[in-house]
């Protein structure tokens, strides 16, 4: 596949550029929530913090973030067209290319980025997977506690760990579509587990929420309503991706 780019029309900031952090939520199973947490996580942090944002979609078999930037697009209403316009950021870049194209793709990027998702396929066995997943800094397992996502995220990030691929300390997972009362007590044990591991899991858990699937929490062009971030769990999400990344200053406080 040809790379394909929609592009902001970011200014290099003055001064030298730095190299853009790098991180991916990632797995081999698809569905426990990659593509929705990277696109939530983009839009919060380059709408809300001022932090310069790029995706690169290499999922080929879906180029789900691609898909609806161009629908977005194609679908825009008036009132949307007009509330684009207010908001006076230009929309994080979305480059879509396969796995084996993350290089190129990086070094190419608007030299003021200072954060780059991957949306990665679900699958590794994939060209160019392992070239993509060398460049990262973070990797982030999406997980829920069923025995099978457990068992397929423990062995991908053993398949990690065995290619050194990545240092196992930059590997986090975090508990998606979690529901207190029922994952509470088997996550509290497997994060045990995983910790003689040495793997270790983000604080935030993400709650199992409907609203997910909203149109309005899907886009690529403005960032989730804060009525639904409420109890979302994903604030906590969005500021320990930034004590994460604590070389990127954000603009605007990490509180709404
Ligand atoms: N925390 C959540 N609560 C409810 N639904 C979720 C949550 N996270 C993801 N989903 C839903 O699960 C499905 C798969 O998510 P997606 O992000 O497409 O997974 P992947 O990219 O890993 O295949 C989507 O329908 C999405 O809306
Ligand atoms: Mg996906």
């Amino acid at each position: 596949m040809k790379t394909q780019s929609l592009e902001s029309s970011h200014e290099a900031s003055a001064g030298q550029p730095t190299a853009p952090v790098v991180l991916a939520f990632a797995t081999q199973k698809g569905g426990m929530g990659k593509t929705t947490l990277s696109v939530l996580v983009a839009s919060w942090l380059h709408y809300k913090c001022g932090v310069k944002v790029a995706i690169l979609d290499v999922d080929g078999s879906q180029l789900s973030v691609y898909n609806q930037r161009l629908s977005e697009h194609e679908h825009m209403d008036e009132e949307t067209a007009l509330r684009l316009d207010k908001q006076d950021i230009e929309p994080y870049a979305i480059h879509a290319g396969n796995p084996a194209d993350v290089p190129a793709l990086l070094a190419n990027l608007a030299p003021d980025v200072q954060l780059v998702l991957i949306d990665m396929p679900g699958s590794i066995d994939v060209d160019g997977y392992e070239t993509a997943i060398a460049t990262l800094d973070h990797l982030i397992v999406p997980m829920e506690t069923s025995r099978y996502a457990v068992s397929t995220g423990f062995s991908y990030l053993n398949a990690i760990r065995q290619i050194e691929l990545l240092p196992i300390d930059r590997c986090k997972v975090v508990w998606n579509k979690y529901r207190p009362s029922r994952d509470g007590e088997i996550a509290d044990q497997l994060e045990e587990r995983f910790a003689q591991y040495g793997i270790k899991c983000l604080k935030s858990r993400i709650p199992q929420r409907d609203s997910y699937q909203d149109a309005s929490n899907l886009s690529t062009l403005f960032p989730m309503p804060a009525t639904y971030l409420r109890n979302s769990g994903l604030k906590d999400l969005f500021n320990e991706i930034l004590e994460l990344i604590p070389t990127i200053e954000t603009h605007e406080s990490k509180e709404e």
